[in-house]
């Protein structure tokens, strides 16, 4: 039997309002698992291919993940830097990964038979990370959920449609959701994150059975029945309701994001690979450096990454997607005080560069490498010392005088406050280096 830790409220929070740890860690995994990753073709696959209950019964009875090993996960989230864990306790195909008392559908009745939420939250905890849940709002298993336009059954006719939907009580759905996110909230200790997914009430592209929202979720209950649950936690935009993050999803935000002029702590999503749930042909993968590009380049917008991996149907992380967590812990390893508790900085960075600062520590983070010489404005006067941040190797730098002409070898043509760092010639051998620059004053 497992003892999990009581809710306790967390106390510190950050200049937004939100518990302190979220703007501080930054770098957080997604899990993406469920049935899906037998068909091993996207999460929505089930969509994708309008594949019936009856048809897709058979990955829930071949569902028998035998090398699934939760502590191996929550290690290598560790390894590579992420501070906390974000699982897919159900996906928009309904099948629930914990011992839910509500259905049968779920991991502990599959042959594999095991609380795969027990043994996560048990094993992310155990590696002093913080615990997250994801929870599709959409459940195209559940007999009560209503035929839309997203639903794997959209395309039957319209008939056969109406058919389906007579008897279909979204009430009944409603409860079975909040039930379930009860369960969730109340039997797993603290939680600290829960990312809801999705409303889609006014989406253009899902007009011909229409979407759903915030009254088919109950969406102002859940949200209030989760704060009560879990005091402190945090909770994402996706009810139909302003929430606690805004979350971009496969898109860079290039600059803060703001609602209504106001900025706003957010967080994007990422893959590996375009999917979500394990893809087993897809291989349009992101390379290490672009992921610790996209990475610093969040936290230069004062932005999170979340960053998603597939397991197998084997239940374990592929061979790629270990290969890129250790490439970005690598990285991690020498350069997480550009990235832990560190935002956007108050100076202009120069072209192929991203700043990022915390207090009198300012990041230069060299996305290109340039010939020996980086400018960077503003900064005269202002610098104690420099180096580079992998092997703590000193980086000189000068002030060349306004109205200096550059000439045979001298540099010149800056502007005034300009300070000028010299660059070894060969770029280290680093997925993305950074220059640490100590300020005078921050
Ligand atoms: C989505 C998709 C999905 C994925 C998610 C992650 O909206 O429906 O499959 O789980 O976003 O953000």
């Amino acid at each position: 039997m497992t003892i999990t830790a009581p809710a306790e409220p967390q106390t510190a929070t950050d200049a937004t309002g939100l518990p302190a740890w979220f703007s501080h860690d930054r770098f957080g995994m997604f899990i993406h698992w469920g049935l899906y990753a037998l068909p091993a073709r996207h999460e929505w696959v089930k969509n994708r291919e309008r594949i019936t209950d009856a048809d897709y019964q058979k990955y829930f009875d071949h569902f028998d993940p035998d090398l699934f090993d939760a502590t191996d996960w929550a290690r290598r989230a560790r390894a590579a830097g992420m501070k906390y864990v974000v699982l897919t306790t159900k996906h928009h195909e309904g099948f629930a990964l914990w011992d839910s008392k509500l259905t049968d559908y779920k991991s502990t009745a599959t042959r594999f038979g095991r609380d795969i939420v027990r043994e996560f939250v048990d094993a992310v905890r155990a590696e002093g990370l913080r615990v997250g849940f994801y929870h599709s709002l959409i459940d195209w298993h559940h007999p009560d959920f209503t035929i839309d336009g997203v639903h794997p059954r959209r395309d039957d006719g319209a008939e056969a449609i109406a058919a389906l939907n007579e008897g279909r009580d979204m009430a009944r759905y409603r409860d079975y959701l909040h039930g379930q996110v009860s369960e969730l909230l109340t039997d797993y200790g603290k939680i600290d994150y829960l990312f809801y997914d999705f409303s889609y009430r006014d989406n253009d592209h899902e007009d011909i059975w229409g979407g759903k929202g915030r009254d088919d979720w109950g969406s102002s209950e859940l949200l209030e029945l989760t704060r009560r649950l879990q005091p402190g936690i945090i909770v994402n935009d996706r009810l139909d309701l302003p929430g606690d993050i805004v979350t971009p999803e496969q898109y860079q935000p290039d600059k803060p994001m703001e609602v209504d002029g106001v900025q706003v702590p957010w967080e994007a999503c990422q893959t590996l690979n375009g999917s979500w749930g394990y893809d087993r042909d897809n291989l349009n993968l992101k390379s290490v450096d672009l992921l610790v590009r996209m990475l610093v380049d969040g936290v230069s917008n004062n932005g999170n990454m979340l960053l998603n991996i597939g397991p197998t149907g084997r239940g374990e992380f592929d061979g790629v997607s270990r290969q890129t967590l250790d490439g970005i812990g690598e990285w991690m390893r020498r350069h997480d005080r550009s990235v832990y508790g560190a935002g956007p900085a108050a100076f202009q960075a120069p072209a192929g560069t991203v700043y990022t600062q915390r207090g009198d520590r300012l990041y230069l983070h060299l996305f290109t490498w340039p010939f020996e010489h980086v400018h960077l404005p503003d900064l005269a006067g202002r610098v104690a010392y420099a180096q580079l941040l992998h092997d703590a190797s000193e980086i000189h730098y000068r002030e060349i005088p306004p109205g200096t002409r550059a000439q045979n070898t001298g540099l010149g043509g800056q502007p005034a406050g300009t300070l000028t760092l010299t660059l070894p010639i060969v770029r280290p051998d680093v997925a993305v280096p950074v220059v640490e620059i100590f300020l005078k004053d921050a």
